[in-house]
């Protein structure tokens, strides 16, 4: 498939006025996409659980407009107007025109809500942008009677919600979805995510993550400009040939539920992602005191206790512990006598990985 097979044929604005509500969640990559080509396409695969409790849901009124020359949208966060939201719709909207060519023909109310703090640091572009594709798709699905197929329906919500934030593309789908051509991955595609097509190990089933909210407050440093950073950046490519082993790898350790290669394949990714971060130019560290602390915590625990407890960090300070579900009690121990003293106000999430969004 190629971006032109996401172009419509033909679609007509014959539906005056609807709405659609998607609720999608929040996803953790296990091996990391950092690193960008233009619209998007990763310069490596990357593989992500998707989340269950972390969600973003989102409700899309359209009613038609007397003229088709501009986009017109509100947005809403929690039933609050947010003008400051639209800027990066609005991009949105010009990146996925073409594959959605009644855009201008319809007035759209966009109304949001996340299940997690607002600022607590968790990012929502990938819940947010996920499901504002889903709800589009929906559209799509009207205006074409229904004549969408649910594979096609889904491969377009993916490619959509790339176009909006990359790692988007990643939370329609679970538990474990791959974005990111990778030879060993059949079907596996740098324009959309897919989901993971080989056996998973029991080990792997339920698998939890518990999310350490060690500093809710605003990145110094966005993803987009993050990204932009691995231009030129004299560890890159090297660093793309290394996700793409690391993904190779992962494929065996999946399939025969090797927790300690799973651990050492998990970790070294996290800390690789905030690597290129200290060795870009500008040089930026968004991991805090409390973080390493929170990891070394980890190594000793595992160390003592032979627990297959292991971390990974998104691009920020809070730390995502994950563990398989039967050390679900002990771990959720070692974290409130150990860990809760690492997070800001004692706040974690718990989570686990969970199947994908869901039409309300
Ligand atoms: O989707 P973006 O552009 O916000 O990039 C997210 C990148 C990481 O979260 C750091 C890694 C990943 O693969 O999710």
């Amino acid at each position: 498939m190629n971006e032109a097979s996401f172009i419509p044929k033909s679609v007509k604005s014959t539906v005056d006025s609807g709405s659609f509500t998607w609720e999608s969640p929040s996803n953790i990559a296990l091996v990391k996409y950092w690193g960008k080509k233009k619209d998007q396409i990763p310069e490596n695969p990357s593989i992500s659980f998707t989340l269950n409790q972390c969600k973003t849901s989102t409700k899309l009124s359209f009613s038609k407009k007397e003229n088709s020359d501009d986009y017109s949208f509100d947005v809403f966060l929690d039933g609050q107007k947010k003008p400051d939201f639209k800027p990066k719709i609005e991009t949105f909207f010009k990146r996925v025109e073409v594959y959605l060519p009644f855009l201008k023909d319809y007035h759209f109310k966009i109304e949001t809500s996340n299940t997690f703090p607002h600022s607590s640091g968790i990012a929502s572009s990938a819940s947010g942008m996920s499901a504002l594709a889903l709800c589009f798709m929906s559209v799509e699905k009207l205006l074409n009677d229904g004549k969408i197929s649910n594979q096609f329906f889904v491969k377009k919500a993916s490619f959509l919600a790339r176009l909006g934030s990359g790692s988007a593309c990643r939370s329609i789908e679970g538990p474990l979805v791959v974005w990111g051509e990778h030879g060993s991955i059949e079907g596996s595609s740098d324009l959309f995510g897919v989901k993971y097509p080989y056996e998973a190990h029991q080990n792997f089933n339920d698998y939890q993550d518990t999310i350490l909210l060690v500093d809710r407050g605003e990145k110094q440093v966005s993803s987009t400009v993050g990204h932009n950073l691995m231009y030129g950046h004299p560890f890159a490519l090297e660093r793309f040939k290394q996700a793409g082993q690391n993904l190779e790898n992962l494929i065996s350790i999946l399939k025969n539920g090797d927790l300690d290669d799973f651990i050492k394949i998990v970790e070294s990714e996290a800390l690789t992602l905030h690597a290129m971060m200290m060795t870009s130019l500008p040089y930026f560290i968004l991991m805090k005191p409390n973080t390493l602390s929170i990891i070394n915590k980890i190594w000793e625990f595992r160390k003592e206790t032979g627990s297959k407890v292991c971390f990974t960090l998104d691009a920020g300070a809070n730390v995502h512990v994950l563990y398989p579900e039967i050390e679900k009690e002990t771990v959720l121990k070692f974290i409130n006598n150990e860990l809760v003293a690492y997070c800001e106000n004692g706040h974690y999430i718990c989570d686990v990985i969970g199947l994908g969004a869901n039409e309300i």
